[in-house]
């Protein structure tokens, strides 16, 4: 026997020793609440023969197949697992109303029968998500400011899971904070998420500012307020706007009678400066 001969014979010998093989695990990893599910499990028994299909969820049995049992399928509760037996079979268990405890870590188990007696195992992460049933709210809105006027908002998302992520924009500008703090604002506050006795998540995120004139439309004393809760690539939003007080007609008159006042007094400078606050 040449070594390449000898070594032929032992790779043989090894392929023999694993003659069963799992061909193809299908474990979605992102799955909605509510929703059913199809994991999969293959295998190669090569010549041997099946002895059972076992299912775990975070090393608890749930669905055991036994070709020599009556019946072949046999299920075993656990939190979050509800099996279809029906539809459920040696190469896959069907899930039915998945909730968010049905989150974890399933594995296949696959045996063989005398005389190998082979095992083998594959593993994969399936995460559930529920989505938010509402848009984000938005709070402390006032229809109307004044010039200066300090503005208080807070926009708290629905509860989901994973938590949703909350964006703020001003007039179509998307909020970021930038560490150049103008006294004006807009500043964000991130508070702390909550978690609801369904185990569902909620964050606010407040923005505050003063009503100046540079964030509102000049014609239309208009600033437009969105506030976007995401998961994802998916996302909901919620759309209001508020005015700031025109300049009246008394203020107008005021600043012009000022202006010709403070003109005569030769402080043009300061005139100018009262006026461009109003204006
Ligand atoms: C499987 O069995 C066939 C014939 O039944 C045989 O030719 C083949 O070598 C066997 N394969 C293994 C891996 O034992
Ligand atoms: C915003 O929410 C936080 C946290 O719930 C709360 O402490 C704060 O008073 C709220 N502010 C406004 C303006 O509603």
């Amino acid at each position: 026997m040449t070594a390449v001969e000898l070594l032929l014979a032992l790779l043989a010998l090894l392929d023999f020793a694993s003659g069963l093989k799992l061909t193809m695990l299908r474990v979605p990893s992102q799955k909605l609440r509510s929703s059913d599910v199809t994991l999969k499990c293959f295998y190669d028994l090569q010549n041997g023969t099946l002895y059972s299909v076992q299912w775990y969820k975070d090393n608890s049995v749930f669905y055991r197949f036994v070709p020599a049992d009556t019946p072949s399928g046999q299920m075993f509760p656990l939190p979050g697992v509800t099996v279809d037996l029906k539809g459920s079979n040696d190469n896959q268990v069907i899930l039915r109303l998945l909730d968010l405890d049905s989150s974890g870590t399933y594995r296949c188990e696959v045996s063989s029968e005398a005389p190998e007696f082979l095992t083998e195992v594959a593993e994969a992460h399936m995460n559930v998500m529920a989505l938010p049933k509402d848009p984000p709210k938005i709070t402390g809105l006032r229809q109307k400011y004044n010039e200066g006027d300090p503005i208080n908002l807070n926009c708290t998302s629905a509860p989901s899971k994973p938590l949703a992520v909350l964006y703020w924009f001003i007039n179509g500008n998307q909020i970021i904070p930038t560490g150049k703090d103008s006294k004006d604002g807009p500043f964000l506050t991130q508070y702390r998420s909550v978690t609801d006795e369904e185990g569902l998540e909620y964050v606010t995120l407040g923005l505050r500012l003063a009503a100046k004139k540079k964030f509102f439309n000049n014609l239309l004393h208009t600033m437009k307020i969105r506030c976007t809760s995401s998961m994802g690539v998916l996302m909901w939003h919620v759309d209001l706007s508020t005015h700031i007080h025109a300049v009246s007609a008394a203020s107008l008159t005021s600043c012009f009678l000022q202006t010709v006042w403070l003109l005569s007094a030769f402080s043009y400078l300061f005139a100018h400066k009262f006026c461009a606050n109003l204006l």
